[in-house]
């Protein structure tokens, strides 16, 4: 049992109000006002998503089957960061898995992938788009990290134990490099 107290502030509320405004059906904001509560508590405890469905005013349980539907959504407590390390398709041909493997012993993960630290986990994931840059990781469901390496590995890891910035990558579609 934690203590947070499962409110949104009036600013939460109007940009939920706002996707809600969005759609003929209201049922419709549901993912972003997760998105919103999850940003805001970490993860979407069951008082969390209690809170959503009353604050678009449907029922809890459909946005209970939207929240554990999607693996985007985190439905117990989680550490801060989490890689995502594809070892789909392409990721596997050019070393997703050894990727996975190095990562996870650098960061001393247990067996549920958390960090001996407690900031980082880690998981596998499936396609995640890029394959023209692979191997690749998503970091906490927002930018990627392209052609990774055991160095770029390190780097991202020692800047999430920090909470700096991970800059996004731009690889230019003509940058022939990438293919050498
Ligand atoms: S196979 Fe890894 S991004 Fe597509």
């Amino acid at each position: 049992m934690d203590n947070i107290e499962y409110t949104f502030t009036p600013a939460e509320i109007e940009q939920i109000q706002a996707h809600v405004a969005k759609y003929p059906d209201r049922r419709s904001a549901v993912m972003p006002a997760l998105w919103i509560a999850q940003e805001k508590f970490g993860w979407l405890s069951l008082d969390a998503i209690k809170l959503v469905a009353a604050t678009i005013d449907i029922p809890y349980a459909h946005v209970y089957g939207v929240a554990s539907f999607y693996t985007m959504y985190f439905k117990k407590k989680v550490p801060k960061h989490l890689i995502e390390i594809c070892t789909c398709f392409s990721c596997l041909e050019v070393g997703g898995p050894e990727m996975m493997k190095y990562l996870k012993e650098y960061i001393e993960a247990d067996e549920n992938g958390v960090s001996a630290d407690g900031k980082i986990w880690v998981r596998e994931a499936e396609c995640l788009g890029a394959c023209d840059t692979a191997p690749m990781c998503q970091i906490t469901n927002r930018r990627y990290l392209h052609n990774l390496t055991e160095e770029k590995i390190r780097d991202m890891v020692e800047k999430l134990r920090n909470d700096k910035e991970i800059p996004y990558e731009r690889i230019p579609l003509n940058d022939q490099s990438i293919l050498d």
